[in-house]
């Protein structure tokens, strides 16, 4: 008997990667374009599993409810797991996979990108040259050549972050609170502590996860020591960094450019289409206004290779729990 499968915040491309999985076919799939939370989770009735991504809600009451339905699995389609209660899960004997490494390099190279595209001015050039606005002026950007970059969390992600960045003949320094030793000397990367790389990076990129010790990482007290005219990126978690600080040093001057695929508050927001409706955010609507804030809506992961592994993962997981065989190596939380 085929197992059933409740998708959740499916978009087009998520059905259509997961229908073109291997295996696909032995799998009963419904696909619901609402986000999984407290509240939709009866939904989720006769379901055996429910795939859900990053801003799908499984706290304890969530998981309570899935659990009387009596869903088995929830297969995350991403690597962050910051919003599903793991503690519940466990006490309610549910299974959660997710997955941990689909394109480590299609993070690394949105994250790039947006850095380029802020600091050349690429948004604004785009649209200046479509208006037929040829003139040049304000879009003085600075060469990445020996800039110090500062690279916060050295895992998949960050580490190829890092090495795209040496390519480019920065000066990389990285904090993590398991560093890599090896892997930095072989690549010319140098771990400092986390005060000095604030201090002396041109450019700061995260690549933690979002837990407690990392929630607002960047606030009033950090960035306070960063560099004047720092570049921040960040494509890892909105929650990584206080919204209202960042908007207090980029209002002062002291924050030179930010590029970000995460917002604080992105739940709701980002992956829907809200053009012609009024923006009730007041804080994502004055980032939308500065003219050296760059913003993509959560799309780094968002390549055919990752989307393909995406679904590959997934797509085993739900098997092997049908088989009663163990889960893919790595992707059990
Ligand atoms: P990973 O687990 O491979 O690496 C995370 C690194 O952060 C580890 O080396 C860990 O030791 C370090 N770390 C953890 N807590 C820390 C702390 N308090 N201070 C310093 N370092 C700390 O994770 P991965 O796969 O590299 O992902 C990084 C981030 O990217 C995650 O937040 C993930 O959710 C996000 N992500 C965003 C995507 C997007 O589309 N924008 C897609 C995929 C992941």
């Amino acid at each position: 008997m085929s197992l059933k499968v409740s998708v959740y915040d499916t978009k087009p491309y998520d059905r259509e990667h997961l229908l073109a999985s291997e295996n696909a076919d032995k799998i009963e799939w419904r696909f619901l374009e609402f986000r999984l939370t407290d509240e939709t989770a009866q939904s989720a009735t006769g379901s055996d599993v429910v795939c859900v991504f990053v801003n799908d809600k499984i706290d304890r009451a969530c998981m309570t409810s899935l659990k009387n339905q009596g869903v088995r699995l929830i297969a995350l389609r991403c690597a962050g797991f910051n919003n599903v209660d793991l503690q519940a899960a466990k006490e309610l004997s549910i299974s959660v996979v997710r997955v941990p490494a689909y394109s480590p390099n299609a993070v690394a190279e949105h994250t790039v990108g947006l850095l380029l595209a802020v600091n050349r001015k690429l948004h604004r050039a785009y649209n200046r040259v479509r208006e037929q606005n040829f003139s040049l002026r304000g879009l003085v950007g600075f060469d990445l050549a020996h800039k110090t970059v500062g690279i916060i969390g050295t895992g998949r992600i960050g580490k190829v972050t890092a090495k795209i960045f040496r390519g480019f003949d920065c000066n990389v320094i990285a904090f993590d609170e398991y560093p890599s030793p090896e892997w930095a000397s072989s690549n010319g990367i140098e771990y400092v502590s986390m005060e000095s790389l604030l201090k002396q990076s041109d450019i700061i990129s995260l690549h933690t996860p979002l837990n407690k010790a990392t929630h607002h990482l960047l606030n009033d007290t950090t960035l306070a020591l960063t560099k004047p005219g720092v570049t921040i990126v960040n494509t890892s978690r909105g929650k990584l960094i206080d919204t209202s600080s960042l908007i207090r040093f980029l209002k002062s001057g002291h924050v030179g450019g930010v590029a970000l695929d995460v917002y604080e508050e992105e739940e709701g927001i980002f992956f829907e289409d809200l053009s012609g409706e009024i923006l009730q955010d007041d804080e994502l609507a004055l980032l939308l206004t500065f003219p050296n804030v760059l913003l993509t809506a959560h799309q780094a992961f968002l390549t055919e290779e990752a989307l393909s592994e995406i679904a590959r993962v997934t797509t085993t997981n739900i098997i092997r729990l049908a088989s009663q065989e163990p889960f893919l190596e790595d992707t059990t939380l």
